[in-house]
């Protein structure tokens, strides 16, 4: 979604300034032509030289710099954004485009500019506390701007609060959402589910899965990034919660049911790609269960099947983790469950299903009608199944 979009990248005089360095690597290892501009305060702590070398672009750094082909015309840079991002943001930068400042070049494009703006705010935390710079960027917010951040944590005072520059995985990822608003699936609402649900024994232990989430988690990434509004439903995994979406998260297979029930209100697509458990104990024990047997048998029973339980006037997608006969296996379950498509994955090679970077799938419609795809990476598998689901949309109508 990056490639070949512009982003003028505006960075202000804070002590984060270097960690824009990573941001521009990593808009440009995206795709997109990253045009840099500094404000004088943000040169005493990083070099034009560092931009330059990452973009391959000239760094703006004045109005009348000679060496940019953008000095020419002081709005030039503002018609060729598709986004402007300002990262890190000062308490000072944010005043004067809240009061419509235009006296050097970043605030002459922010002020010109008709792309979307996205502020990562990263300052003192009395400063950013402090009513007026609250009142500003409440000013900012009602005209559109779109605000990541600010973290909380240590600041470069020694003081802890909220004042640090967002994750650059938050900044990236707000990026990706403020330019897919109006993609293929805006005015959708997605639900998704993801990760393994966990059934517990006792208060230590419990039955679970190996699911990272990993599938589900690129599914709710790639809707946001066209523009649907997302509920992402997640059992416990080691990964973030992405930003740009609500996230719901449960633990057992019973949360997970009662999570997706409410959430599926109005929703246009059910994307399960949890690995619900499917058997759960039958009783909870209080205290941890003590070792002094040498066997010990647990009473399990069926968990609820929520994709075959919820019905509705929604694209039902669903996942099926196959060791074996993965189209036949995969079809039955299509069938029983009423579901629109489902995705089968061979979980018996590495580089796919569980925990891999990679899935190898087959989709497969209720027709019955198989399309197997190559290896491909999670972000790109979550597309594919997207694209269907907006097929399968538009043929409702
Ligand atoms: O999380 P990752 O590490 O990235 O791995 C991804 C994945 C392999 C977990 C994922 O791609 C996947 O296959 N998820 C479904 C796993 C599964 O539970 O398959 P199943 O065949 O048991 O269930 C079929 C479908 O019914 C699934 O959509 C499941 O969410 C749903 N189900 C299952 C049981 C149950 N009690 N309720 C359900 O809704």
């Amino acid at each position: 979604m990056l490639k070949d979009k512009t982003v003028v990248l505006g960075v202000t005089g804070s002590i984060a300034a270097y960690k824009a360095a990573d941001i521009a690597s990593k808009l440009v290892q995206a795709g997109a032509r990253v045009e840099v501009v500094m404000t004088r305060a943000a040169t005493e702590f990083v070099t034009p030289l560092t931009f330059r070398s990452i973009t391959a672009r000239p760094t703006v750094t004045g109005m009348f710099d000679l060496a940019s082909e953008f000095s020419i015309e002081h709005v030039a840079l503002a018609e060729a954004a598709d986004l402007v991002l300002i990262a890190p943001a000062t308490a000072n930068i944010i005043a004067k485009l809240a009061a419509g400042i235009a006296d050097d070049m970043l605030c002459c494009t922010v002020l010109a500019t008709k792309a979307p703006i996205v502020l990562a705010p990263a300052m003192n935390v009395n400063m950013y506390h402090n009513p007026v710079t609250q009142e500003n960027l409440a000013k900012l917010r009602s005209r559109g701007f779109s605000v990541v951040g600010p973290a909380y944590g240590r600041l470069a005072s020694g003081e802890m609060g909220l004042g640090r520059l967002a994750e650059i995985r938050e900044i990236l990822e707000s990026v990706r959402q403020v330019l897919g608003k109006r993609g293929d699936l805006a005015g959708k609402r997605i639900v998704v589910t993801a990760g393994g649900t966990q059934e517990p024994i006792d208060p230590v232990r419990h039955i679970g899965n190996r699911s990272s989430g990993k599938m589900g988690y690129a599914i709710a990434q790639a809707a946001r990034d066209r523009g649907a509004e997302v509920v992402l439903i997640t059992a416990p995994t080691a990964l973030s919660d992405p930003v740009g979406m609500e996230v719901v998260h449960v633990q057992t297979s019973l949360q997970m049911r009662e999570a997706v029930v409410k959430a599926i209100a109005g929703a246009h697509v059910l994307a399960m790609a949890a690995a619900v458990a499917d058997y759960r104990p039958v009783a909870q024990s209080r205290s941890k269960i003590k070792k002094r047997a040498d066997t010990l048998s647990l009473k399990l029973v069926r968990t609820p099947d929520i994709l075959a339980e919820v019905e509705g006037e929604f694209i039902k997608i669903g996942f099926a983790a196959e060791s074996e006969k993965l189209v036949e296996n995969a079809t039955e379950k299509l069938h029983r469950k009423n579901l629109d498509l489902i995705a089968a994955n061979d979980i018996t090679a590495a580089d796919s299903g569980f925990d891999a970077d990679t899935n190898r799938v087959v989709l497969i419609d209720a027709q019955g009608r198989a399309e197997r795809l190559p290896l491909l990476p999670k972000s790109e598998v979550a597309d594919r199944i997207l694209d269907r689901a907006r097929g399968l949309l538009a043929a409702e109508r």
